[in-house]
């Protein structure tokens, strides 16, 4: 058996990058469970869900954030993840999360968190920025939540065990500063043990590991990102996604097409787009290879159009899931947070041992 574990942020309805990069991969790994032929067949253990903790560390009015979390559930449920088969929770729901991300703490070194990117990223200071750099405001703006968001992040991976994180390229950073928290934990504290604490989980990476912004593609596409033009929900209309596609920011090089990404962001991300959209098997410099004659406005098309069947059907089950109130996300949502619960039960037993917490009967 292969237990398989990753969460997104309930910010909003998930866009083409957290399809590409994740989403999508979470309901293969689904299907293979019950894929028609053995060899195809895997015994994969699933849990899914909401980060609903980290997106705290966003500023978002109460309904607004309730609404999000209804929404981003509702997209997984409309995406074809199936709560019999993979387990969907919200990690809020399961207090574990937070109690062993303060165990983790003692264990977690603020120099190698100060090095880590994503908070620099959200207070606006450049990636090679040191704390001792930073001036007032921008300690007032950087939250101890920002600051330990990793450790957070720790701990939901670490309560289950699982042997794979599928997650996109941004998250890797978090995976590896996981890795190393489970072996200082279980160096620290588990080394007379009979099985240390944790395993290291291994990330597992999709192909379509980085979708650019459709307007500034040197930018990766992303659900703060104030342009709504800037990226495709997978709940997008056809008409709407054709529309920001034919508006993508691309570039007036003469020619034929290059895949470029350094000098043509713009066209190379809609190369790569179109690649993993038909899931093609050929690099991107073989498509650009075969499309070489193809005009922009073309080019365009096409991809809006492989988006458009990729996404097809998503945007109608979302609407009925909505539309029916929140029963089938209650029902959806009760399943998997007592499999989670169960599993997270478990783990901190053990880890309770072996820090020397109390162990309830
Ligand atoms: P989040 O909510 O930002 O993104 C969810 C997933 O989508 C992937 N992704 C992308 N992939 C390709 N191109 C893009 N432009 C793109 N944007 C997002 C992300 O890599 C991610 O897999 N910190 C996490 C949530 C989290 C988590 C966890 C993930 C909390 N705890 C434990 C895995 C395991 C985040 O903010 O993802």
């Amino acid at each position: 058996q292969r237990v398989i574990f990753s969460l997104i942020q309930p910010t909003g309805i998930p866009h083409l990058g957290n399809y590409l990069g994740a989403l999508r991969r979470w309901k293969e790994l689904q299907d293979e469970k019950t894929a028609p032929t053995k060899k195809r067949r895997r015994n994969n253990r699933l849990i899914f869900g909401l980060a609903d903790l980290h997106s705290l560390t966003l500023k978002q009015d109460r309904e607004v954030r309730r609404q999000n979390s209804r929404q981003t559930f509702a997209s997984l449920l409309a995406l074809g993840l199936d709560p019999n088969r993979s387990a969907l929770f919200l990690q809020s729901q399961i207090q574990e999360h937070a109690e062993l991300m303060w165990i983790l703490s003692n264990v977690a070194s603020t120099g190698y968190l100060s090095r880590m990117t994503q908070w620099k990223d959200k207070i606006g200071v450049g990636k090679d920025a040191s704390m001792e750099q930073l001036d007032e405001k921008a300690r007032e703006k950087l939250k101890l939540s920002l600051f330990s968001y990793p450790v957070l992040q720790a701990a939901d991976i670490l309560l289950y065990r699982p042997n794979f994180v599928p997650v996109g390229e941004d998250q890797l950073q978090h995976v590896e500063f996981t890795r190393q928290l489970a072996r200082s934990f279980n160096s620290a504290y588990a080394r007379d043990l009979k099985a240390p604490t944790f395993n290291l989980p291994e990330v597992m990476l999709s192909p379509a590991k980085r979708i650019m912004s459709l307007q500034q593609p040197e930018k990766k596409m992303s659900k703060s990102d104030p342009d709504v033009n800037s990226r495709i929900l997978i709940t997008d209309a056809p008409d709407e996604i054709r529309n920001k596609i034919r508006k993508a920011k691309t570039d007036s090089v003469e020619g034929p097409l290059t895949y470029d990404p350094e000098k043509r962001p713009g066209v190379s991300n809609l190369i790569e787009i179109l690649k993993h959209v038909t899931r093609s098997s050929k690099s991107c410099e073989e498509i650009t290879q075969e499309l070489q004659d193809t005009t922009l406005g073309a080019l365009k098309a096409l991809v809006a159009e492989e988006i458009v069947k990729n996404l097809d059907g998503i945007k109608e089950k979302y609407d009925a899931i909505m539309a029916a109130g929140d029963k089938e996300i209650h029902s959806a949502m009760v399943l998997g947070t007592r499999v989670a619960r169960a599993k997270a039960g478990n783990t901190m037993k053990h880890v309770r041992e072996a820090v020397g917490l109390y162990v309830p009967e």
